[in-house]
């Protein structure tokens, strides 16, 4: 909502009642705290690239089949076999990168077994996610299609563990080579004669883990074997994402930077970082729901001190960081999981905070990130759609799609520093000499309220979050480095942080315009308990 005080109206309601006074008292729950916040427009972090903002989509559960892939005899309203709604949502919110197949399904992933006609593709056991039969009706063709339908670029997880680097490199040609290969021409038999064009490939997934249970230095090998094959086939030189660790764990980079020291390094490296929760999503109390969103602040931690890692190695300034899988992971009730697929999770305001002060780090530590990926894309973790069953008509936008869209306007623009809002001064709270801390010793500060702003030559986006459940804050920030002219602010709430968008009540948990006072050199904003708001400041 656009609102533009008089000097006059914003010192009034500064000195006497605040903007409370201002606004529909409805919206709040009890008396506010005040907090100010700097943000030094003047400065850069780093562009906020729309990367930060992308999805993963696994072989899991209900994500792809029921989730995006209905078929095309489907009774479910569908656009060439994929479900018509996802794909409008999808379009709306804007998905920058699609990593697929995996996740720990994609080292058991054979890729030929994707293509061609599909009645012919064999039935395979999914060993990760409880042994039931896909049919591969869902393959590489499919992944592109659906990826040009909603305008994502592409990100294959190749199959280190179980696979080989001749499968790789076959299937980066079959994908990249234009024609006149046998690989060209099967993918063009296949019915897509122009190549693919494929950028991002990861060499495996948790490869400390599902994805081969190798040591780091063994990972680091492997990497170089792989890597050697995978070339540039036709005009994409193929952009490699090593294998990094899960959580903040130092010994893991050291020793597979160390493995791969001398030969082709990387391009991207990838971190997972969840954010675990002791509760069902539906009933989280404040406590666990506090205790879950503290975890926010070690990824910040694990960000800058795995950066930190890389760029001490030589040319290793140049490599990528990938948070490859984010998000929560909830204590997800069986009976959910029987009906609806594995590790179907309902995302709620609680989850919809998670999300905003992931991406408020995102901006806060853009000069150190290169792409980020939302685990996962459809009915599977902290998702931003839910179906009701890979047979279920119905399609919601979750709370966490919506934290999304509030940070939309962020994209392209460059990020700026931001400080106070809590007494710590946000965005440095965890700079500093990386000590390469073991995670556990490193508690991170409560969570307060976290800010982070963005800036064109026309425009400052703020983005501030309230994850204090019974905390109101009345925010105001001053502007430095430019003059405020108007804004218009946006906001996700709900007092109840397990309010959630369900099949009955798909639109409890929307964004609502907000009321925001603008003067030249500052703002002022309520921001109730539990909520997400944007704020977008024409300025000059
Ligand atoms: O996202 C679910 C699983 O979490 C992925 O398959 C794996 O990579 C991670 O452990």
């Amino acid at each position: 909502m656009t609102s533009v005080f008089t000097r006059r109206q914003f010192a009034r309601a500064g000195a006497t009642a605040g903007l409370t006074a201002l606004l529909p008292r409805g919206l709040f729950s009890a008396p506010t705290t005040n907090r100010h916040a700097l943000i030094r427009a003047e400065d850069e972090i780093g562009l906020v690239r729309p990367e930060f903002h992308s999805h993963f989509a696994e072989h899991l559960g209900s994500c792809v089949y029921g989730g995006i892939w209905v078929g095309p005899k489907s009774p479910i309203e569908n656009v060439e076999g994929y479900r018509k709604a996802a794909v409008d949502y999808l379009k709306e919110l804007g998905v920058p990168a699609l990593r697929w197949p995996g996740g720990c399904y994609a080292d058991d992933y054979h890729w030929r077994e994707g293509i061609g006609p599909a009645a012919r593709r064999p039935k395979r056991v999914n060993i990760h996610w409880g042994n039931y039969v896909e049919d591969n009706s869902f393959g590489t063709h499919e992944f592109i299609r659906f990826c040009r339908l909603i305008s994502a670029e592409p990100y294959f997880a190749a199959n280190v563990g179980s696979g080989s680097p001749r499968e790789m490199r076959d299937w980066i040609e079959y994908c990249n080579f234009p024609s006149g290969s046998a690989l060209a021409d099967e993918r063009a038999a296949n019915g897509s004669p122009e190549p693919f064009r494929v950028k991002y490939w990861g060499v495996g997934n948790e490869l400390w883990g599902c994805g081969g249970n190798f040591r780091p230095d063994g990972a680091g090998a492997e990497f170089r074997r792989f890597a050697s094959y995978a070339r540039t086939f036709g005009d994409i030189k193929p952009y490699l994402i090593g294998c990094g660790p899960g959580g903040n764990d130092s010994r893991w980079t050291r020793g597979f930077m160390d493995a791969v020291a001398g030969s082709r390094l990387p391009d991207g490296y990838s971190l997972h970082y969840y954010e675990n929760g002791a509760d069902p999503p539906l009933d989280f109390t404040p406590a666990a729901a506090m205790e879950q969103l503290l975890v926010f602040g070690r990824m910040e931690q694990a960000i800058i001190e795995q950066r930190a890692l890389l760029d001490g190695y030589e040319r290793g300034r140049g490599i990528g960081l990938f948070l490859d899988e984010w998000g929560v992971w909830d204590r997800i009730p069986k009976k959910d999981q029987d009906r609806y697929g594995a590790l179907w999770q309902q995302s709620t305001m609680r989850s919809a905070v998670a999300a905003g002060l992931g991406l408020n780090i995102f901006n806060r530590q853009a000069d150190k990130l290169y792409m980020c990926n939302i685990a996962q894309m459809v009915n599977v973790l902290q998702s931003v759609l839910l179906t009701d069953g890979p047979e279920g008509k119905n399609c919601v936008r979750t709370t966490t799609y919506y934290a999304f869209m509030l940070f939309k306007p962020h994209r392209g623009k460059t990020a700026v520093p931001v400080d106070g809002g809590s007494g710590i001064p946000m965005g440095h709270a965890f700079s500093g000499p990386p000590e390469y801390l073991i995670e556990h010793e490193y508690q991170p500060p409560m969570p307060e309220l976290s800010i982070s702003a963005s800036r064109s030559a026309s425009e400052l986006v703020v983005s501030l979050v309230n994850p204090r459940a019974g905390k109101d804050f009345e925010v105001e920030c001053a502007l430095r480095g430019v003059k405020a002219k108007r804004g218009r602010a946006q906001i996700l709430h709900a007092f109840d942080l397990n309010a959630c968008n369900s099949f009955d009540h798909p639109d409890r948990v929307t964004i609502q315009p907000q009321e925001v006072a603008v003067e030249p050199d500052r703002m002022r904003i309520m921001l109730p308990a539990m909520s997400v708001a944007t704020v977008t400041l024409d300025v000059e």
